[in-house]
């Protein structure tokens, strides 16, 4: 199959499983991914798209859908905090169903909440185009200049989004995952070493 023919096919089974809104959050989170990735030199940037698409497949499923998952495949997930259940059911969940999705796009969608260290740049792309295509994001009227300055340096929009939830997550008293901290102290170094 093309890229563009998967693209599409995958557009319509995601339709199936979230609601419209979410949809419509994905295809955002597509363009921008593809937009990043042309900026960042990916070889091929419908990768990005692809991902953007697949990002949040199970995002709307039951908690019980992704402890199930996580059972079948014996993966241990007393660690993780409930809102990076569905990127990790999301990997599996796209493994089981379809065949041949490409092992980067497998990668960006199991690390786009929580981040991590020495992430492929995919993931990177990923998890700042998660953030850019939000509605929070959406509605600030910093919006134009996040975005610049991301287009500029992608370490800029790691750093927004890392920054972002570890506030959003002080402030309603919630657990703060290592991998977002990991994220956000790799970033902070190589950010100021680039500027
Ligand atoms: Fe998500
Ligand atoms: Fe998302």
């Amino acid at each position: 199959m093309e890229m563009t023919e998967e693209i599409q096919f995958f557009k319509e089974e995601v339709k199936k499983e979230i609601t419209i809104s979410r949809f419509e959050h994905s295809i955002r989170v597509a363009e921008i991914a593809f937009h990043l990735s042309e900026i960042n030199g990916v070889s091929d940037p419908h990768l990005g798209y692809l991902a953007g698409v697949l990002h949040d497949i199970t995002k709307q499923k039951q908690n019980s859908f992704h402890e199930e998952i996580f059972r079948r495949h014996s993966f241990e997930y007393s660690h993780l905090p409930q809102p990076a259940f569905h990127p990790h059911s999301a990997y599996f969940y796209i493994q089981e169903k379809y065949k041949n999705v490409p092992t980067e796009v497998l990668s960006a969608v199991k690390n786009h909440t929580l981040g991590g260290e020495n992430l492929p740049l995919l993931d990177k792309i990923l998890y700042v185009s998660d953030f850019l295509g939000s509605e929070f994001a959406l509605r600030s009227n910093s919006y134009d200049i996040w975005m610049k300055k991301t287009e500029e340096n992608l370490l800029y929009g790691i750093l927004l989004k890392s920054k972002n939830t570890i506030e959003d997550l002080l402030e309603k008293n919630l657990e703060i995952h290592e991998n977002t901290f990991k994220m956000h102290n790799e970033t902070i170094c190589q950010f100021s070493s680039s500027t």
